[in-house]
């Protein structure tokens, strides 16, 4: 029969998860959820998508949906993922996973309770060229990595409308893009604990209420630290949205560019092109929704999943106490 699919939100990234998924064999483009008719009705059109709803209640009331995609603005992901869980619908909702810790929490626990599978997508971990120096990391090849540098920034341009308002977005750049950059190093250190977080952000370059600029620290449990820089409107960056630096015993690695440098045989090159273009490419997303439909037809817990948005969420909430506060927010 395949996955059947709703997708609720038809903006930017309802697009990239539509082609995705009108690619893979097992699944099906059901049903599309906006409350704007019009949009709904052109993307609707565009995955040549038969069922339309104004709310995802009315999909989920009327049922014949294996699998709901939800790239609706931040304040939506927690109660469309639940209710859709709590109707035993999987879910792949996207980053940031939640407003907050509370919210994300209560996803992950619906997601326990009616067993349906809740996938948060944090991308990154789905491109090659991370999965090329995670395997390199792996390897042992950089020996133990010590720190980490990444970052989240958009230079000399950034998100408008619900994206800058707290009330709809929960959070600004951090949320927004750090949490990209976070993601992607706490991927590659193979997903450790976090322990503390000091932050510093503030808004400088538009009279947003949320964050446009920002620095992380983050105290793992296996001792390692990372660094994140973000922020939307930057006059530079010095590495691209996820650009990950790792810097270990026996060697140093990076992202996009993406090369190793190691002591004893100098600079290793990826074989990937120095600038990307897109940056992020359609090719990522595919891969991501193709390993959430095997999870679904496999019966696999997804990675990134509830546990892994959790602590993204966890680690962004406790940045912004810290930056509230100005002291290090430890985190259990
Ligand atoms: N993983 C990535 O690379 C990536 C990239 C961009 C955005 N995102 C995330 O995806 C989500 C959506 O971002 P976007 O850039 O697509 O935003 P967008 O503004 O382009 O799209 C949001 C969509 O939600 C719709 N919407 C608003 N209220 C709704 C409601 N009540 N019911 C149904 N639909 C509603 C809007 O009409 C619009 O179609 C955000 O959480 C964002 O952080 C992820």
């Amino acid at each position: 029969m395949g996955v059947r699919f709703g997708f609720t939100g038809t903006g930017y990234i309802a697009k990239f998860h539509a082609q995705a998924a009108a690619k893979i064999p097992d699944a099906k483009l059901v049903a599309v959820v906006n409350h704007k008719p019009e949009s709904r009705a052109e993307f609707a059109q565009q995955f040549k998508i038969p069922r339309q709803y104004d709310t995802v209640k009315e999909l989920l009331d009327e049922g014949e949906i294996d699998a709901l995609v939800v790239c609706t603005p931040n304040y939506l992901h927690a109660p469309e993922t639940i209710a859709a869980l709590n109707a035993s619908v999987h879910v792949m909702v996207e980053k940031p996973m939640a407003m907050n810790v509370v919210e994300a929490a209560g996803m992950l626990e619906a997601s326990h309770k009616s067993r349906a599978l809740l996938m948060v997508g944090h991308c990154w971990r789905f491109d090659e060229e991370v999965l090329w120096l995670k395997s390199q990391v792996d390897s042992g090849r950089l020996g133990k990595i010590i720190r980490t540098k990444g970052f989240g920034v958009h230079v000399n341009w950034g998100p408008g409308g619900w994206f800058t308002e707290s009330k709809f977005a929960g959070g600004g750049a951090m949320a927004d893009m750090g949490i990209h950059a976070l993601d992607t190093a706490r991927f590659l250190l193979g997903d450790p604990l976090p322990i503390s977080v000091y932050a510093h952000f503030g808004t400088y370059y538009k009279p947003f209420d949320v964050d446009d600029t920002g620095m992380v620290i983050i105290h793992w449990d296996n001792g390692a630290i990372s660094y994140v820089e973000s922020g939307w409107w930057q006059p530079h960056a010095d590495g691209p949205e996820a650009a990950t630096k790792l810097y270990g015993l026996e060697g140093f690695g990076q992202l996009f560019p993406t090369f190793l440098s190691l002591p004893t045989q100098g600079k290793i090159e990826s074989g990937y092109a120095a600038v990307r273009d897109p940056h992020c490419p359609q090719s990522m997303y595919d891969v991501q929704l193709a390993y959430f439909v095997d999870c679904i037809c496999n019966h696999h817990t997804p990675k990134p999943g509830g546990a892994e948005g959790l602590i993204n969420v966890k680690v962004v909430d406790a940045a912004y106490e810290s930056a509230r506060t100005g002291q290090v927010t430890q985190i259990r």
